[in-house]
C-alpha cells in the first residue's frame, strides 16, 4: 500500500475549524514514517513551501496556499513502559488529542485531564505546548518523535529539548524544519489533581462528586469549556485568537490604577500576564459582527465565522480589535493561530 494520497488544487474548507475557503496547490495525507520521508525527498516538495496540517483548529487561511500541505495521518496509542507509579504512553500524530485524553482518564491515569476537549491532533500538541485550566503538556511530556527536514532524518527529542513555553516551542519557531510524527507522555497512576482554576472545584461539586479522579476533572472542564467556547462545527473559530500578553509589572500596576478590574496574573521574571479577553470586551468588541466575520458573543477572545466570511475578512476584524486594545491599553496583542497567506 502506498503510504500517502496526493490531491492537486485541494479544497481546505473542511480542514480548518474557521471553515474559510482556501485551496492548497498540493495536499498529501501521509500514513507512515517511511512515506513521509519519501514524500519530503521529492525535488518538487524540497523546493516548495510546506505546511503541516493537523485538524486546522489553530490556523487562519487568509488566502490560498501555494505550496504542499502535508497531513500526518498515522494513528495508534500504546503503553511503551510502565512501573508501579508511572505509565509512558506513545501516541501517533494523527490521533485526535481528546481521544488520547479520554483514553488516559478512562484508565485512571493522571496528567492530561485538564487538557480535555482541546480540539486538534496529537501531533500539533507540542507545537504551542497546548494548555488550559492550569496545565500544559510540558508537565507530562516525555519525548517527541519528529522528522527533521534540514537533516532528512527521523529524530527523537527529549522534552527538555523542545523548548516549551506559553503557546511556544522549538517546532513553532522552526516551522519549516519539523514534522511531528508521534508524542509520548509520562502519566501517573496517582497524583494530586490541579483544580485551582476558577470554576473547576465548583463544577465538580455541582456534579455531586466528593472524591474526584482524573475522569471527573476532565468531565468538569469539558462542561465549562462547552459553555464558554463556541463549537467550531456550529460556529467557525480557532479558539483564542490572541495570546494573553505578558507585560512588565510596572506597566501592569499603572494599568491597574486606571482599570481596577483588569485581571492579571504573576508571570515570573517581574512580569504580569493580562487578560486579552477582558481588554477586548472593554473595547466593546464582544458580539461584534460585520458580514459573516465577528467576535463571539460567548467569549471576547474568540473570532468567529458566521458562515461565509473569508480569512481576509476575519483578519481585518482581528487587526481592528488589536488596534483598539493598543490605543486603549498601550498593549500589543499577538495572534495565537498561525496565519497563512498574510503577515500580521
Ligand atoms: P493545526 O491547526 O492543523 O496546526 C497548528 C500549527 O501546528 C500549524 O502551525 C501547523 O503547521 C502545526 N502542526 C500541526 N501538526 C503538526 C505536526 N504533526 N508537525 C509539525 N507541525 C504541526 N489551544 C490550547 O492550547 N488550549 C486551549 O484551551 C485551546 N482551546 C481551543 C478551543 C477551540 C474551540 C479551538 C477551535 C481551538 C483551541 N485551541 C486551544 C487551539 C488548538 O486546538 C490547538 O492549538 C491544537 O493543538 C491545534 O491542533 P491541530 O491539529 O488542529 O493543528
Ligand atoms: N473574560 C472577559 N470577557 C470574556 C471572556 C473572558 O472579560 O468574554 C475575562 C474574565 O475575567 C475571565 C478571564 O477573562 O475570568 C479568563 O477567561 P478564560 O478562563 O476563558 O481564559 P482566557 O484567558 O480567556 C485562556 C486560554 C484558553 C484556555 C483558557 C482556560 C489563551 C490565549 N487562552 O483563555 O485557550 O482554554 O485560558 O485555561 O491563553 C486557546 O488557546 O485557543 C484557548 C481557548
Amino acid at each position: 500500500m502506498i503510504g500517502y494520497q496526493l490531491l492537486e488544487r485541494a479544497p481546505l474548507r473542511a480542514r480548518n475549524t474557521f471553515g474559510v475557503e482556501a485551496t492548497a496547490a498540493l495536499l498529501a495525507d501521509v500514513r507512515s514514517p517511511a512515506a513521509l520521508a519519501e514524500l519530503l525527498d521529492y525535488p518538487l516538495v524540497r523546493q516548495s513551501e510546506v505546511l503541516i496540517l493537523g485538524e486546522g483548529s489553530n490556523l487562519l487561511f487568509a488566502g490560498d496556499f501555494d505550496g504542499v500541505v502535508i497531513a500526518p495521518a498515522t494513528t495508534g496509542i500504546q503503553i511503551i513502559e510502565e512501573d508501579a507509579d508511572r505509565v509512558r504512553v506513545r501516541a501517533e500524530a494523527g490521533e485526535r488529542w481528546d481521544d488520547l485524553v479520554r483514553w488516559s482518564v478512562g484508565r485512571g491515569l493522571h496528567g492530561l485531564e485538564n487538557l480535555a476537549l482541546i480540539p486538534g491532533s496529537v501531533g500539533a500538541a507540542p507545537i504551542q505546548n497546548i494548555g488550559a485550566y492550569g496545565a500544559d503538556i510540558s508537565q507530562s511530556l516525555a519525548f517527541v518523535e519528529a522528522f527533521d527536514r534540514d537533516q532528512h532524518v527521523h529524530r527523537t527529542l527529549a522534552a527538555a529539548d523542545c523548548v516549551l513555553g506559553y503557546r511556544d516551542s522549538l517546532f513553532k519557531r522552526e516551522a519549516q524544519r519539523w514534522v511531528v510524527t508521534a508524542v509520548a507522555f509520562d502519566l501517573r497512576r496517582s497524583a494530586d489533581l490541579r483544580l485551582d482554576y476558577a470554576g473547576v472545584r465548583e463544577e465538580i461539586a455541582a456534579m455531586g462528586v466528593e472524591s474526584p479522579r482524573p475522569l471527573h476533572a476532565a468531565e468538569a472542564i469539558s462542561r465549562i469549556r462547552a459553555r464558554k467556547l463556541p463549537l467550531p462545527s456550529l460556529l467557525g473559530n480557532a479558539g483564542s485568537f490572541f495570546k494573553n500578553p505578558s507585560v512588565p509589572s510596572a506597566q501592569s500596576e499603572a494599568l491597574a490604577d486606571r482599570f481596577a478590574e483588569l485581571p492579571s496574573f504573576a508571570d515570573g521574571d517581574g512580569k504580569q500576564k493580562l487578560s486579552a479577553a477582558w481588554m477586548i470586551e472593554h473595547c466593546g468588541w464582544r458580539g461584534f459582527r460585520e458580514g459573516d466575520a465577528g467576535v463571539a458573543a460567548q467569549h471576547a477572545l474568540v473570532l468567529v465565522n458566521h458562515g461565509h466570511a473569508s480569512g481576509a475578512q476575519i483578519l481585518s476584524v482581528a487587526r481592528r480589535v488589536a488596534d483598539s486594545v493598543e490605543q486603549t491599553f498601550g498593549v500589543a496583542l499577538e495572534p495565537e493561530p498561525r496565519i497563512i497567506g498574510a503577515r500580521w
